[in-house]
């Protein structure tokens, strides 16, 4: 997820531009950029890596005097790794057209390809500098009379923009300046938040609203599908088709702490509610068509070798441990044996392991110690590793031999959730892929489960509507002190998640149990009114956790079943959490949710520091 500003009036642009990006900071920095359009100076354009502070030094006493726009961006890489070439603004051929872009162009590799084969010439590896080509070609078709007849350099900028965008599928919020239209910024925006903030005699962008709080409440939510024009003393709104918008402003009255968690009070609930487009962003561009050597050419891992994995060995810590787990029982649903262990336990089997297993390391910084640990262990035992990370460029991904990123964008809040999400999809995604290339799975079901799992994003938001009724549900249990969480087979990872969740952010005790395990010794712990979150979605299991949950209600448990509609039918508790019916393979992705909501809504009843909890960091990079 990156951060995107833009501005047009009389101020110091380059100031606002900096200011902005430093409040966008949060969204990711691992380089940044700005352009600034001049009357007669034309377009100046300056990047750096690492922190704003180095873009701030680099531009000083550089900037031209007549600037009349600029735009400015602060990059989390997705495509290609963290270089000034990758940096945010992209230019076209002559550098006449600048762009910065939020989000993931699916189709960018055909589109590029086509614009190779018309001559143009590319720097970098993102996707995003197709944009900038693209409407350097639009222009040229426009002005050799394909198209519109344009005497004025902003309606053509606007149509050549405007035809553009309209090419692009995947995720994007983007902007663009043209060196013959210098006080007019261009912006589109698909599933990538984009907002305008109005001022008097001057207009501001961003991808969100604390960019420019500090001076204008006044802002229009760009939607989807939309298309603006903004000037100095405008901001007009346009359907993909060119059909105008007439849109209402909103009054921010958010302050500036607020603003940066999109009105959210902590980013781990914003980012709880960003889990669908994490799915989404996950999955963009390697499911459908199915083709069974995609996945493998992206992480690099050759089709005959995958197809001569027999086993995996999947380590990881905390949360990504959790997720790994339910890798371990998708695969092995799909026919591959696998194995899950702490990275912090790992070392002493690596050994063991047989050269012909393949390792999958899961982290979502690419930082952990004890995972870094764990993979130099395997590697000395000769095995080959893949990594599932979020973070371009981190350790990890240069221990690994393959690496697979999740995009779920930047994740502040010390408590894992679109992270873990996002690695849930990943390895269904593996999962249905190396079964497929062993041979166990064939094409047609292949197809059928990667359709299935394109539906998780529409299946998280409607799940997203128990928030209410969860934040309801917790007033009555924020002073218990003890919780369990049970849960069998595909669900038992998650109920070990939920239980780490409600401990990280809550400081309150929490197990998670194989609810098989229960009547092993967890049982004497039950006393009246002790909370047992129970997973009991349709299953081959829900007969057997519905004994549980009835053995564990025998002894005065306060029962919270996460169902299904099919499974709430028969299973008897006394709050029950209803999550979208979906194939039993990718529940997970589901039935995390209401624990996360559940956990977060108890944090907030008792008071905790719900970002950033005590004694804990994001990355943890000691051993
Ligand atoms: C999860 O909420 C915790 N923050 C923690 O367990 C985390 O998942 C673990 O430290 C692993 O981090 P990583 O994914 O960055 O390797």
């Amino acid at each position: 997820m990156c951060g995107i500003v833009g501005y047009v009036g009389d101020r110091k642009i380059e100031e606002v531009l900096i200011e902005g990006l430093r409040r966008l900071e949060y969204r990711g920095y691992d380089s940044c950029g700005l352009a600034l359009n001049g009357e007669k100076s034309g377009i100046y354009r300056k990047r750096a890596l690492g922190r704003i502070d180095n873009l701030a030094r680099a531009i000083e006493g550089h900037t031209p005097s007549d600037k009349r726009s600029g735009i400015a961006h602060t990059r989390w890489a997705t495509h290609g790794e963290p270089s000034e070439d990758n940096s945010h603004p992209h230019c076209d051929c002559s550098c006449e057209i600048v762009v910065v872009h939020n989000g993931i162009i699916e189709n960018y590799s055909s589109l590029k390809d086509e614009l190779e084969k018309k001559g143009h010439k590319f720097s970098s590896q993102t996707d995003t500098e197709v944009i900038a080509h693209l409407v350097e070609e639009k222009l040229k078709e426009i002005s050799r009379g394909a198209g519109i007849k344009h005497a004025l350099p902003e309606p053509l900028f606007f149509e050549a923009f405007r035809r553009a965008v309209n090419l692009l599928s995947g995720s994007f919020a983007v902007s663009a300046l043209w060196v013959k239209a210098p006080e007019l910024i261009m912006s589109a925006r698909m599933h990538s938040p984009l907002t305008v903030g109005m001022g008097e005699g001057e207009n501001f962008l961003a991808s969100d609203v604390s960019a420019f709080l500090k001076y204008t409440k006044k802002v229009y939510f760009m939607d989807d599908g939309e298309i603006a024009a903004i000037r100095r003393n405008s901001a007009e709104f346009y359907d993909f088709k060119g059909k105008k918008n007439n849109k209402q402003p909103s009054i921010i009255n958010w302050d500036l702490s607020m603003a940066e968690k999109g009105g959210y009070r902590h980013f781990m609930l914003k980012e709880i509610h960003e889990q669908a487009l994490s799915a989404q962003n996950t999955m963009a561009g390697r499911l459908l068509p199915f083709e069974e050597k995609r996945i493998f050419s992206e992480i690099g891992l050759d089709f005959n070798e995958a197809a001569r994995i027999k086993e995996l060995q999947i380590i990881a810590c905390g949360t990504a441990f959790h997720a790994g787990l339910v890798g371990k029982y998708v695969f092995e649903r799909l026919g591959i044996r696998a194995a899950a262990d702490l990275a912090s336990e790992f070392e002493s089997r690596a050994a063991l392991l047989d050269r012909g297993t393949l390792v999958i390391a899961v982290s979502q910084s690419g930082e952990t110690a004890d995972t870094l640990h764990a993979v130099k262990a395997a590697k000395r035992n000769g095995n080959k590793v893949l990594a599932v990370t979020n973070t371009l460029g981190s350790s990890i991904t240069r221990e690994a031999d393959y690496t697979l990123y999740t995009h779920c964008g930047p994740e502040i809040g010390v408590a894992s959730t679109k992270a873990f999400l996002g690695q849930l999809i990943a390895f269904y995604m593996l999962a249905v892929n190396f079964s497929h290339a062993r041979g166990i799975t064939d094409p047609q079901k292949a197809e059928q489960l990667c359709r299935q799992l394109l539906l998780i994003p529409d299946l998280i938001e409607k799940t997203m509507a128990l928030e209410n009724k969860i934040e309801k549900l917790t007033e009555a249990f924020s002073s218990k002190e003890h919780y369990l969480f049970i849960g069998r087979d595909l669900s038992y990872p998650i109920a070990l998640e939920g239980a780490l969740k409600i401990k990280e952010i809550s400081y309150v005790h929490a197990e998670g149990y194989a609810a098989g395990e229960m009547k092993h010794g967890p049982i004497a712990i039950i006393e009246k009114g002790m909370p047992v979150l129970s997973l009991a979605l349709s299953s081959q299991s829900l007969d057997l956790i519905k004994g549980n949950i009835e053995e564990a209600k025998a002894r005065g448990a306060d029962i919270i079943a996460v169902v299904d509609e099919e499974s709430k039918k028969t299973v008897k508790a006394r709050h029950y959490l209803e999550v979208p019916q979906i194939n039993e393979l990718f529940s997970g992705a589901l039935a995390v949710i209401p624990l996360q909501l559940f956990a977060y809504y108890i944090a907030l009843q008792r008071k905790c520091d719900i970002d950033k909890p005590r004694n804990l960091a994001k990355s943890v990079t000691v051993r």
